[in-house]
């Protein structure tokens, strides 16, 4: 964009000046040593330059109202907080708690100086946080910079080079990371194309060169790499995950990895899925492809996200034998206990793709001796692609509690951590549609605290990310905005995918309603509509039997269309369109009515964006309206499609006579 410095002119965010106010505005002594805590104190010098307060360091106790001090404690990431006699204090035995204590601070606002407060303890529930980049260094010619991504180019690579201009607002990038809990980012695309394999070896000094501004605010650095690196990059005849030179390659390259980023986090690795290398050319299984770069990664406590992602995307659309959610499971729960302790396998949270509705995986919880970690979708390919509003927390909260047994949910059992595909790019809005921010924001809070109430995540960031003018405007303005984005998940479902069927997008580029646009593609991906009924029959006595990979009760509650819950419907089942949900309704009505009340709902949360004008900022409010536009031609474009596309497969009216095409 001309005219704009890359640099000072963005968003920011949820870190706004005024959040630093009642900081800025007093006391503040910190104690301690090291560069995080420097950051601490940069933070809070700034804040008091801005308003007037005072900061410390390791100066006798005094008349302060905040301290800021390492010490006791019992981990890296954990901090106390507490207020007695008129002073509040944070207390981390590790300089990232201490961060994120002041960060905590920060929400708390005005409200962490008044009265007393009960020493409470924070901890994060996962140790690990991360955001995964799509970004590819050099221009896609498919792709694009960045895959799936709707924020403009990349924020780390331009032109097939680092960004090194950009690198301030790559640590900007990590400092509003960091005020959400997040502490990890891998720096390129899981797809490594052939300029990308480099990063690991000739080019890991501009991935140090990121990673050195991440790490001021505590944030790790993990790249994608190819499994076919000792051949693209090393000349090799092989890549054989068993074959000595290929683990001495390894070893090697990994050290040389340590070398120019000591704080290196490790490996993302997707293998033998969607024609990315792999050890199955080897006849090896994916414990010995993982197993190997563990091996390398092991003098380093380093580790190897490998991605469960591998499924066939080469069907014949005729075999109906072969169930692509079925395959993550398939090849992988055989696998438990093979897999090296430093080895994280990393699983979709649902068994296809990141689609408006799916089941939680029925790998989550079926491999105990494993590290898990859940894989989530910030960048909206399927919702949205950051031009509709579709705030994806209610849905993470939904898979996060979800329990695959009579135990623990799988928050718990994401022991591996959480981690979310970014929606950030080089917009000035860092996400393109500047309440798509609110994804980013409820990700890493649910990641600290998977069990949070993810509406009281979306009070918090709509408390930090929008100042009033005048108090008095605060209540409208918070309730305006809460309005807009708390339903727009489901609203986002209704005028799209109906009942967990999924995939009626246009192909490749997943924008825009195309019904049967991968029914008869080698993807795996079909609804099996006809004239009589929709859905794909998964059920174990007479589907594909994946139904049978949950445990109880979700076996016998996925089985039969009377227990399986409205919303995955067509997910499991194939059923008639005069079928009769839960709710009352037939699947078609359903499907009707849906469609119509998701107009209807975008139409009303534009007219609640509209009366938002005088109260937001008008380049945010601007930009917002803009993709107001769009989303509404596009629902309607959704609404008009589906229903008439069903209408003409059933023959069957809407009860209420509306228009159908
Ligand atoms: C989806 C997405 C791809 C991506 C893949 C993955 O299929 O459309 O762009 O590469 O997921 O997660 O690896």
């Amino acid at each position: 964009m001309q005219g704009v410095d890359p640099v000072r002119d963005v968003d920011p965010a949820w870190l706004p000046d005024e959040a630093f106010r009642p900081i800025g505005t007093r006391r503040t002594l910190i104690r301690g040593a090291g560069p995080l805590v420097d950051t601490v104190h940069g933070e809070v010098a700034g804040a008091c330059e801005r308003f007037g307060g005072r900061v410390e360091r390791d100066a006798a106790p005094g008349p302060f109202d905040l301290v800021l001090e390492l010490a006791g404690e019992d981990s890296p990431e954990a901090f106390t907080c507490e207020r007695n006699g008129g002073c509040t204090t944070v207390t981390a035995s590790g300089q990232r708690g201490l961060l994120y204590g002041l960060f905590h601070v920060v929400r708390l606002g005005e409200s962490a100086f008044l009265g007393q407060r009960q020493r409470e303890r924070h901890a994060p529930a996962l140790d690990l946080r991360m955001l995964d980049h799509w970004d590819n260094v050099a221009v896609h010619p498919v792709m694009g910079q960045v895959e799936r991504g709707y924020a403009g180019g990349s924020l780390f690579w331009e032109d097939g080079r680092a960004r090194g201009e950009l690198l301030g607002r790559v640590r900007a990038y990590g400092r509003l990371l960091a005020a959400c809990g997040i502490n990890a980012v891998t720096v390129n695309n899981v797809n490594v194309h052939k300029t990308e394999a480099h990063l690991l070896t000739d080019r890991i000094d501009e991935v140090a060169d990121i990673s050195r501004e991440l790490g001021r605010y505590g944030i790790r650095t993990h790249l994608s790499v190819t499994f076919a690196a000792p051949m693209v990059l090393g000349g090799l005849p092989t890549a054989d995950p068993l074959d000595e030179a290929v683990q001495a390659w390894w070893s090697e390259a990994t050290s040389r990895v340590y070398e120019a980023i000591p704080g290196f986090g490790g490996y993302v690795v997707k293998a033998d899925s969607e024609g990315q290398p792999g050890p199955f050319a080897y006849g090896r299984s994916h414990a010995d492809g993982a197993n190997l770069l563990a091996g390398a990664l092991t003098p380093y406590n380093g580790t190897v996200h490998w991605r469960a992602f591998v499924y066939d995307h080469r069907q014949d659309w005729r075999d109906r034998t072969t169930d692509r959610a079925r395959a993550a499971y398939d090849h992988f729960v055989p696998l438990d206990g093979q897999f090296a302790p430093n080895v994280i396998l990393q699983v979709k949270h649902g068994p296809m793709d990141f689609q408006v509705r799916e089941p939680v995986s029925p790998l989550i919880g079926a491999m105990p001796r494993t590290r898990l970690a859940v894989e989530t979708q910030a960048t909206q390919e399927y919702t949205g692609q950051q031009r509709h509003v579709c705030w994806l927390g209610p849905m993470w909260s939904e898979v996060l509690r979800f329990r695959p047994e009579e135990g623990a949910p799988v928050g718990e059992l994401a022991r591996g951590g959480l981690v979310a595909v970014s929606n950030v790019g080089d917009d000035p809005f860092w996400t393109g549609h500047p309440l798509a921010q609110a994804n980013l924001y409820t990700f890493g809070r649910l990641a600290w605290q998977p069990d949070a109430n993810p509406y009281r995540l979306l009070d918090e960031w709509i408390r930090l990310t929008f100042t009033p003018r005048r108090s008095e405007e605060s209540a409208r303005l918070e309730a305006g905005v809460y309005a807009v984005l708390a339903h727009s998940w489901r609203t986002y479902e209704k005028y799209t995918a109906p009942l967990g069927v999924g995939w009626m997008v246009q192909p490749d580029h997943h924008y825009g309603p195309s019904v049967d646009g991968y029914e008869y593609s080698p993807w795996g991906t079909y609804h099996f509509a006809d004239r009589d009924g929709i859905g794909v029959d998964r059920s174990v006595a007479t589907g594909t039997g994946y139904a049978g990979q949950y445990a109880k009760p979700w076996a016998e509650v996925y089985e039969s269309p009377t227990t399986c819950p409205d919303e995955l419907l067509l997910f499991f089942h194939h059923v008639s369109y005069d079928h009769v949900l839960r709710s009352g309704k037939t699947v078609i009505q359903h499907m009707y009515d849906t469609h119509f009340e998701g107009v209807e709902e975008v139409e009303a949360a534009q007219r609640v964006w509209q009366g938002l004008s005088d109260l937001v900022d008008p380049a945010r409010h601007a930009r917002v309206a803009e993709r107001f536009e769009e989303q509404l031609r596009s629902a309607r474009e959704w609404r008009d499609q589906i229903n008439s596309y069903f209408f003409r497969k059933s023959g069957v009216a809407d009860a209420h006579g509306r228009r159908i095409y």
